[in-house]
Order: structure tokens, then C-alpha cells, then sequence
């Protein structure tokens, strides 16, 4: 929520060698989607795996002030929602508050945008500094007016219209969150409204619309792009939803076992979409132990158990068209670049300037922190090896608000020379509450530090 919590800062020691089994929380994209499919069908839907993290709970809150009846059913993860059916959002008597999430605020704003209904949106600090323009324009198509901040800032009010006709969008950024947007409020526009995506992005907006009863196609076009066709006004069909857990918060688990002497980890039921799984290809290529077995497909969706094994890493060239499948684990992957024999160089970075926080900045001045040379620019980072087990450790890393930073940075510390501390870690209650105790649970050395 946007009042900030306290901070709450942590150290990270060099660790013996992590043993065991891990089970990382549900998928934070998949769960978004599940509870606004949920709400925007007719009937009782059932989600099993839900992630119960702050970006997913407001998401959750927004959904009922929108007149879903949404509840926990009893054990983690298992949650139970009344729908209210396309276009049968109620205007909210409250503003809609999202944290932390830019999934969450962006869903939700095509979710309402073609319901004639006034809302009003905001985050916390760092949500309230990133560009909604992105969304809007295509939101806008449909009719959807906003006043925004700085014209496209939180906060910002969405005056929802009843949409008269279909729209057509090619998309400038490859972002699932703008393509899920402009998708959710076709829901709600009459006749056969499409997208066209240059690059892949995430597809499990795509993949829920079907589930749900959605008429919904993807085909490649002569050029290569995915044209998504959406005929507006379905009545969505209640389901179960099974959420795997999540490959971008199991990136941690795996990298820490990668870096610390003798370790060996295993977790299950890890989601393995092509569309997320480009750190685990990368991994792979710069020399891990890494092995993906059982793989098979529940929900729509591939899962996979991985084994992680302490691996000799060597740095690689990281290309542009990768960075979709992988977009939220480079600040990770710098901390194995970090580990690794060699220069390590990643392109097509420029979306992880406007993350939770300026991702580029934040892995440098993080780098840096911790006695490891490398340099960002517009779009690109280049990572001096320092060899396995010889990053230096010992400086203050800043977490900018951004959960991933905190816990990458804490995973460093666990193999460098000397601990790692890191200024603030609630923000990691937004993807992944139980990091500390699961980690812990590994065997790796996380201790709350003074302020
Ligand atoms: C997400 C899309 C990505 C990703 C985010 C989750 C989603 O953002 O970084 O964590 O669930 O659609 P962009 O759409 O901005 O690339």
C-alpha cells in the first residue's frame, strides 16, 4: 500500500552449501490473472497455488471495491471467487490502491476501461514514478479518457466508457502488461478487436481468455508477429485455476545453489513457458548444472522440477531478442555474471529502466557496492567476473524499493568473501514472503542487521 513500511534492512553471510527441496510461491503473473479472469466471469471460480504477496492481495482489494466477492477458502493459496461477468464492474467508492505493481495497476486499468465507470488509481513511490502512457494510448482507442499526473502518472482517474466499436493496436514496447491491458478491455467492446505484437511477451493472458470460454486466436503474420484476434462481450465460463509456482522468484533459489560450494537444490513445479524460462537457457549456456526433468503441462501451462547443482560459471554474450523471456531476472543474472570467469555482456535492457526501479542503476550501484567492476549504458550491461567465490562483498547495497534488487543482492552475499548488506527488505513481501524463511530453510545465512 502506499504508505511505506518500515525499512527493514538484512545481511546476507557466506553460507555452507545449501541442501533440500524448495517450493517458491505461486506465479505473480498467472495469480493477477486468475483473480481478474475470476472476477470478470459468471459464477464460482477456485484457484489452488494462489500467490498471497502484496501485489497479488491489492489486486485482490481492487477487485472487490469493483464488486467481486473474492475470499481466502483456508489453506495458503487457496482462494474462491464470485464473479460479476464482463462489464458488470460496480464504480468504486474508493481509490484503487496498487503498491507496488505495475501488473496490477495496468491489468486493472483495461479490466475497467470500457466499464462507464470512474476510478481512480495510485501506488507507492516507486509505482507513481513509472510511465502509464504506454497503457493509455492504447486504452484510448476504445474511447477510455484519463486525468492523469504529469498527464500519465499516478495518480490518475479513468473515466470507463461503453465501448461502441473494436480497436486495433500495434505495440510499441514489448510488454505483456500493455498487451493484457488493451485485451482486457476488448473484452468489453463489441465485435473482433487485434493486437499485433513485434516480439513475444508473456502469454498467459492469451492462454486464461481461452480458458475461461474467450474467443480468442493467435496466428503469426507474413512478417513474423503474433496477430491476436478477440471477439468483445464473451460470457466468460467460471473454472479451476492451478497456479505453478513461479520461475522468476525460483531464479533466486536456483542461483544461490549455482554460487555456494557443494550446494544442491531441487524445486518443483516450476512454471517453464518458453515465454519466461530465457534465464534458465542462459544459465545453461554459460556452464550450469542445471537439469529441467518431468516436464509436462497443467493448466495450459508447461511445468518442470529443476535441479540446481554448484556449478564453475563462464560469462557469455546475452542477446537482445532473450531479454522478453527473461526481463525480470537480469538483476540475478548479474549477481551469476558477477561469479562467473570473464566479461559478461546483456543487451536489449532499456525496459529495466522503468521497473520497480531503474534496474540498470540499481544492479550497478549494487555491483559496484560489492567490489565488482561493470558498467551500464542506455540498454546494455557489461559484468567483470571476479571467478567463482571471489566477489569481495562488505558495502551497503540500495534497494530502491525494488523487491528483486533486495533479494539478488542477498543471494551475492551468500558466496562473496565477506557478508552483503542491504538497506531495506519489505519490498520482497510484494513476490515472495517467505524468501528469508525458505532461503534459511536451504541453509543460507540471512540475518536481520541494525539500520
Ligand atoms: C508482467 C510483465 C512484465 C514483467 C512483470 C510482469 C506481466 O512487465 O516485468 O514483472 O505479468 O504481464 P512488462 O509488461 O512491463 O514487460
Amino acid at each position: 500500500m502506499s504508505n511505506l513500511p518500515r525499512p527493514t534492512p538484512m545481511t546476507a553471510h557466506p553460507s555452507p552449501a545449501l541442501q533440500g527441496h524448495a517450493r517458491p510461491p505461486g506465479d505473480k503473473s498467472i495469480s493477477h490473472r486468475a483473480l481478474i479472469f475470476g472476477a470478470l466471469a459468471v459464477g464460482r471460480t477456485t484457484i489452488d497455488g494462489l500467490l498471497e504477496g502484496e501485489d497479488v492481495l491489492n489486486t485482490a482489494r481492487s477487485l472487490r471495491l469493483l464488486g467481486a466477492d473474492i475470499q481466502k477458502s483456508g489453506p495458503p493459496g487457496e482462494w474462491v471467487i464470485e464473479g460479476v461477468g464482463v462489464g458488470g464492474f460496480r464504480e468504486p467508492d474508493q481509490v484503487l490502491d496498487h503498491g507496488n505493481s505495475g501488473t496490477g495497476v495496468r491489468l486493472m486499468m483495461g479490466a475497467v476501461a470500457t466499464t462507464p465507470i470512474a476510478a481512480t488509481f495510485t501506488g507507492d513511490a516507486s509505482l507513481n514514478r513509472r510511465p502509464m502512457g504506454r497503457v493509455l494510448e492504447p486504452l484510448s482507442l476504445f474511447g477510455t479518457s484519463t486525468l492523469g499526473r504529469a498527464g500519465q502518472l499516478l495518480p490518475l482517474t479513468l473515466q470507463g466508457v461503453q465501448a461502441r466499436r473494436p480497436a486495433e493496436f500495434t505495440m510499441t514496447v514489448p510488454s505483456a502488461q500493455v498487451k493484457s491491458a488493451f485485451l482486457l478491455a476488448a473484452l468489453n467492446a463489441p465485435g473482433r478487436s487485434r493486437l499485433i505484437e513485434r516480439e513475444a511477451t508473456r502469454d498467459h493472458t492469451e492462454k486464461m481468455l481461452k480458458a475461461f470460454g474467450a474467443d480468442v486466436s493467435v496466428a503469426l503474420d507474413s512478417d513474423g508477429r503474433s496477430v491476436i484476434d478477440l471477439v468483445g462481450q464473451p460470457e466468460l465460463r467460471p473454472r479451476h485455476v492451478v497456479v505453478p509456482a513461479d520461475p522468476s522468484s525460483a531464479a533466486f533459489i536456483v542461483v544461490a545453489a549455482l554460487l555456494t560450494p557443494g550446494s544442491k537444490v531441487t524445486i518443483s513445479n516450476v512454471l517453464m513457458s518458453p515465454t519466461r524460462s530465457g534465464l534458465y537457457a542462459t544459465l545453461q549456456e554459460m556452464g550450469a548444472r542445471l537439469t529441467i526433468r518431468d516436464l509436462r503441462e497443467e493448466g495450459g501451462e508447461p511445468i518442470g522440477t529443476i535441479d540446481a547443482e554448484y556449478s564453475d560459471l563462464t560469462a557469455i554474450r546475452v542477446p537482445a531478442d532473450r531479454a522478453p523471456s527473461m526481463i525480470d531476472e537480469y538483476p540475478i543474472l548479474s549477481i551469476a555474471a558477477a561469479n562467473a570467469i570473464g566479461r559478461m555482456r546483456m543487451e536489449g535492457l532499456a525496459e529495466l529502466r522503468v521497473k520497480e526501479s531503474d534496474r540498470l542503476a540499481a544492479v550497478e550501484a549494487g555491483l559496484t557496492a560489492i567490489g565488482v567492476r561493470c558498467a551500464a549504458d542506455k540498454d546494455t550491461l557489461e559484468v567483470n567476473g571476479c571467478g567463482p567465490g571471489a566477489v569481495p562483498g562488505g558495502g551497503l547495497v540500495r534497494t530502491q524499493m525494488d523487491h528483486r534488487i533486495a533479494m539478488a543482492f542477498l543471494i551475492a552475499g551468500l558466496s562473496a568473501r565477506a557478508a552483503v548488506p542491504v538497506d531495506d527488505t519489505s519490498m520482497i513481501a510484494t513476490s515472495f514472503p517467505e524468501f528469508v524463511p525458505l532461503m534459511r530453510r536451504l541453509g543460507a545465512r540471512i540475518e536481520a542487521a541494525p539500520a
